[in-house]
């Protein structure tokens, strides 16, 4: 019931010409792909390329990595859900360690990107994880679950509308991820701290990913485990042969 999920999260990559070479690249080899769902979040100025270029039926979606709370105002630099929606993102990443760690982003204002994002008819992929001494000190259910308490407060979200993705900060990009086994445990807690948060309806519905450091040679093991989804894949998901590759070892659940 849960379509599996390949969400690509480009970061701060790519220029349109090597975009259109990879969604070129992607529409021929995946043409015959089914049984997973498949999102591109590219950086926010390639985003129209990607509105303009995967208009047929069999394409992937598509999101950004970040939005503003507010819909429109005096905030240099930022861009609000709307102009996201307009550009026909599904789906928005919220709250990726990148942007806790490097930019600051606190619990609250992630629980305020999380409403703007579902009062506009999108799809968010809240990220949420611990850090390696966080992990050493036992505190990575603690800290988890503290995220999603603080991340979902008062969230008047339905089922089928929340992506969830466990992202470990030690596991991000540096070729060691999480074992299956500990994706597991801390996944069924997410998914069991939802169940407490809202309902087994929403529990149930909600696609839990798991990033960090996902390849083709080491998603099977982790699709194997019963709560996992899917994946947020960073650097394997910039080639297309390789997030394709991927993308169908998901599909095969
Ligand atoms: P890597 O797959 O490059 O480790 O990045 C994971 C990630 O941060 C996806 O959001």
């Amino acid at each position: 019931m849960r379509k599996p999920m390949a969400a690509a999260n480009w970061k701060m990559n790519k220029n349109s010409e090597e975009t259109r070479q990879f969604l070129q690249e992607y529409m021929t080899q995946a043409s015959d792909l089914s049984g997973a769902e498949v999102v591109i979040c590219p950086p926010f100025t390639l985003l129209a390329m990607l509105q303009q270029e995967l208009a047929s039926p069999n394409a992937p979606a598509w999101g950004g990595q970040n939005c503003f709370w507010e819909d429109k105002g005096a905030y240099t630099g930022e861009v609000s859900a709307p102009m996201l929606k307009e550009l026909g993102c599904s789906y928005v990443i919220i709250g990726h360690s990148e942007r806790r760690i490097i930019m600051g982003e606190t619990d609250g204002q992630i629980n305020q990107k999380l409403k703007a994002v579902l009062n506009h008819g999108m799809v968010p992929i809240l990220c949420v994880g611990e850090t390696l001494q966080q992990r050493e000190n036992n505190a990575a259910l603690s800290i988890v679950k503290n995220q999603l308490d603080k991340n979902l407060k008062d969230l008047a979200v339905q089922p089928g509308q929340l992506v969830i993705a466990y992202e470990p900060v030690w596991a991000i990009g540096t070729g060691v991820n999480a074992s299956s086994d500990d994706a597991q445990e801390m996944i069924a807690c997410i998914r069991s701290r939802l169940r407490e948060l809202f309902n087994d309806d929403l529990a149930n519905s909600t696609r839990i990913l798991y990033g960090g450091s996902v390849r083709d040679d080491n998603i099977a093991e982790l699709m194997a485990k019963p709560d996992i989804d899917g994946a947020l894949i960073g650097g394997a998901s910039l080639e297309a042969d390789s997030l394709v590759r991927i993308a169908r070892i998901i599909a095969n659940g």
